[in-house]
């Protein structure tokens, strides 16, 4: 009797239940007297199994008529939003003049607080966001990106006061970071901050001591996070190890099926993910672990004019792997692509470098280049396509494109002195060009300076190979 009833009971077990019930209606006399010896048990029996598959058919047909598209994720909504409609107050409360904008907010905002994450642009890249003091939904991005676990969330904040309530009871801001923060926050600078462990789930920081944090500037991303009125953890919504998005169509195109909003912003002014800072050593040093949107140089020049009249020392700025090395935070990982294959398209990418030849390395020619990648890729009978990421006025480019037995496929990627411009262009460069099928992108090196330190940052993760070439 107690088989059976776990039988009736068990919501799971469907197919058992009807197997049961179609040998009681048939009144298959070895289950009634495993059930009982009299005929009414066996008619009370068979009435509750056919009320709980009645009721677990009635469950099931209204879970698929009014699941949230939250859960299911089976049709993705782009909702656009105009950004010059948002505006924010002195003291941070955000004001949506656009009507169609207000309600996207308001329905990311719900799913949001259904645990179900949304995608929306930032200035530097576009975010999977979900409530970062919620750890069912922070691990939806996990699950939704591929993410590896230990590979840690930034917590992206609307304003100070919100910042204060992550932060641990007793900590205070360092003079660096104060002048950091009123320099370049709302913006793409994210910065490490003791972790208050009580608060902030551990599936956020990875098991680090430190959580990272960012404002961002973008008034889609602000004013999501303010209308939410809660922090959101956001990587880059694009599935790990792919290029960042910088238009909602990227998102689109990778994760459609798999979120159900999309807030789109238009594309991200400055392209590169954030430069993220570790400012909490007892030297006072400033170490960057990510160079990205602010440069070396701007953050160099900021704390060299706050200090240089006062009596606190100008801290030293380090960027990792070219100032310091930290082999406990390369197996963390704490910074993207020191453990994991980050930002490669479907097609393999060859960086072309013209500077600091390497010891034993003898650069070829240009023709010579070409020769051997059209020997060692594979490609149709037809012409070799060859996707280019470099800047308008390089001299390598007359080289390569007067080779017309090659199907050039050029990216906009502007001057060499105009970085900015680069960085703003690589992501959408090495996406627009994989979408066209090209075989192969070749993306020629910029000098390290200023954005061109972010910019050959990704780009040195994202090449497969790199090559040296002397132009004759
Ligand atoms: O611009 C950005 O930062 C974008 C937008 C969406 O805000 N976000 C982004 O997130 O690039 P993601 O997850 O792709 O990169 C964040 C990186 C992680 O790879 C992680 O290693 C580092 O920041 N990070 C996060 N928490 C950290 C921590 N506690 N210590 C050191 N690094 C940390
Ligand atoms: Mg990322």
């Amino acid at each position: 009797m107690s088989i059976l009833w776990r039988a009736v009971t068990s919501e799971t077990n469907l197919k058992v239940v009807f197997n049961i019930l179609k040998l009681i209606t048939r009144s298959d006399p070895g289950l009634i007297s495993i059930a009982t010896d009299s005929v009414w048990p066996t008619v009370w029996v068979s009435t509750i199994l056919l009320m709980n598959v009645l009721k677990r058919y009635l469950n099931f047909s209204r879970k698929r008529s009014s699941q949230p598209q939250g859960t299911m994720a089976a049709v993705t909504q782009v909702f656009a939003c105009d950004s010059t409609s948002i505006v924010f107050s002195l003291d941070d409360q955000v004001v949506v003049s656009s009507p169609e904008t207000l309600t996207a907010l308001h329905t990311a905002a719900s799913c949001l607080k259904d645990l179900s994450p949304v995608a929306f642009p930032t200035e530097t890249v576009y975010g999977l966001g979900a409530i970062a003091l919620n750890a069912t939904a922070a691990l939806k991005i996990f699950s939704t990106k591929g993410r590896p676990a230990d590979n840690p969330l930034i917590v992206h904040v609307s304003s100070r006061r919100m910042l204060q309530t992550l932060l641990p009871q007793n900590y205070t801001l360092s003079p660096s970071y104060e002048l950091l923060i009123e320099h370049f926050w709302p913006g793409p600078l994210t910065l490490l901050f003791p972790c208050d462990h009580s608060l902030i789930p551990d599936i956020i920081t990875a098991g680090q001591p430190t959580v990272a944090i960012r404002m961002p500037s973008h008034p889609v991303a602000r004013a999501l996070i303010a209308v939410t009125d809660a922090p959101l953890a956001a990587p880059s919504a694009n599935s790990s190890g792919k290029p960042s998005p910088t238009r909602a169509e990227h998102v689109l195109n990778d994760l459609n099926g798999k979120i159900t909003i999309i807030l789109d912003g238009g594309p991200c002014e400055v392209g590169l993910e954030s430069t993220v800072v570790d400012g909490l050593h007892e030297d006072g040093n400033i170490r960057i672990l990510r160079p990205g949107g602010i440069t070396v140089e701007d953050i160099q020049r900021v704390l060299i004019n706050g200090f240089s009249d006062t009596d606190t020392p100008i801290p030293q700025i380090l960027v990792h792997r070219r100032d310091f090395r930290d082999d406990a935070l390369e197996q963390a990982p704490t910074t993207p692509g020191m453990k994991y294959r980050h930002y490669s398209p479907s097609v393999p990418v060859t960086l072309m470098c013209m500077s600091d030849v390497p010891l034993g390395i003898e650069p070829l020619s240009p023709s010579a280049f070409l020769e051997d990648l059209k020997r060692s890729m594979p490609h149709s009978p037809n012409a070799l396509r060859v996707g280019l990421l470099m800047p308008s006025d390089s001299i390598l480019m007359k080289y390569l494109i007067s080779d017309t037995t090659i199907q050039w496929h050029e990216f906009p990627f502007g001057l060499v002195s105009e970085p900015a411009i680069i960085a703003r262009r690589l992501f959408d460069g090495l996406l627009t060009l994989e979408r066209e099928g090209v075989d192969l992108i070749l993306v020629e090196e910029v000098p390290e300076e200023n954005e061109g330190l972010a910019i050959m940052n990704r780009v040195k993760k994202a090449a497969g190979s790199s090559q040296w070439i002397a132009i004759p």
